[in-house]
């Protein structure tokens, strides 16, 4: 039996984020340019896209670029960038067919130009498209999205438009750019790093994570598989004891 068919179809999770990490120390490994690692990961983005929508998953949001990454060198930010334009350019026909759209978190405007037109003409182009939403978190950081919230909840609250003791958590949801969905039950960190870097703080406050040593070049459609198997075979408590989710 493959782990496809081994996993439950009732308990696929709705949404699944991915720190795709580990381009780098791929090409290096290969005594490659670490802008290879990055062309390989693409395909790697493409397949899990596929499965992912194959098995019924609604929402997959990929870390791309961190606010963080602007530090990089800028030979490789610019490069990255350009991937970023081509890809989406050659990866529309694709989305259509698999009726995905593509969606997007992040500041905007730090974006280049020619990047910034590029997603949204693949999102205007996708917006239709209903099998399932690819989420890019691109110049995203989980603190620039708190920081921005929080902003507009201060901005309102002066306003008079928003009561201070009407700020509960589902209101804060509500100002965070990832505000139209769900927050991701499974969250999965490939190259053997553990840590979240920045990434949805508030939304995986109840994800199950998941920890990978294969870099994200390496990643395949049986290593998802294995992620949401491992994500069904686990006890989702909520702070609950055992025996009260039986009932
Ligand atoms: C992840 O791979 C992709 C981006 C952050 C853009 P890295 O580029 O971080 O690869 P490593 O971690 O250096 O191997
Ligand atoms: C996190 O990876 C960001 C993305 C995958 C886009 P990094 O490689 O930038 O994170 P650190 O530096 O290992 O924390
Ligand atoms: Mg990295």
């Amino acid at each position: 039996m493959s782990l496809k068919e081994k996993l439950d179809p009732v308990k696929i999770p709705q949404h699944i984020a991915i720190i795709m990490d580990g381009n780098g120390r791929w090409a290096k490994g290969k005594g490659m340019f670490r802008m290879f690692g990055h062309q390989t990961g693409v395909s790697t983005v493409r397949t899990i896209t596929e499965a992912c929508a194959e098995i019924g998953v609604k929402y997959l949001t990929l870390y791309a670029f961190s606010t963080e990454n602007w530090n990089r060198p800028a030979l490789e930010v610019r490069a990255l960038m350009e991937l970023l334009v081509d890809t989406m350019r050659k990866e529309l026909p694709t989305l259509m067919k698999n009726n995905i759209r593509l969606s997007f978190i992040g500041n905007h405007q730090d974006l280049p130009e020619k990047c910034q037109k590029q997603l949204l003409l693949t999102m205007e182009e996708t917006k239709n498209n209903t099998r399932m939403d690819l989420v890019l978190a691109l110049s995203y950081s989980a603190k620039w999205d708190m920081v921005q919230a929080i902003q507009k909840i201060a901005a309102d609250a002066a306003a008079g438009t928003l009561a201070p003791l009407a700020i509960n958590d589902k209101v804060i949801d509500k100002y965070l750019s990832t505000h139209w969905m769900p927050h991701p039950e499974l969250l999965i960190r490939t190259s053997g790093e553990q840590r979240i870097s920045n990434f949805l703080l508030w939304e995986i406050a109840y994800s199950e994570l998941y920890f990978t040593e294969k870099l994200w070049p390496d990643f395949t459609k049986e290593d998802l598989f294995q992620a949401i198997f491992d994500y069904q075979n686990r006890e989702r408590r909520f702070g609950k004891i055992s025996e009260q989710l039986s009932n």
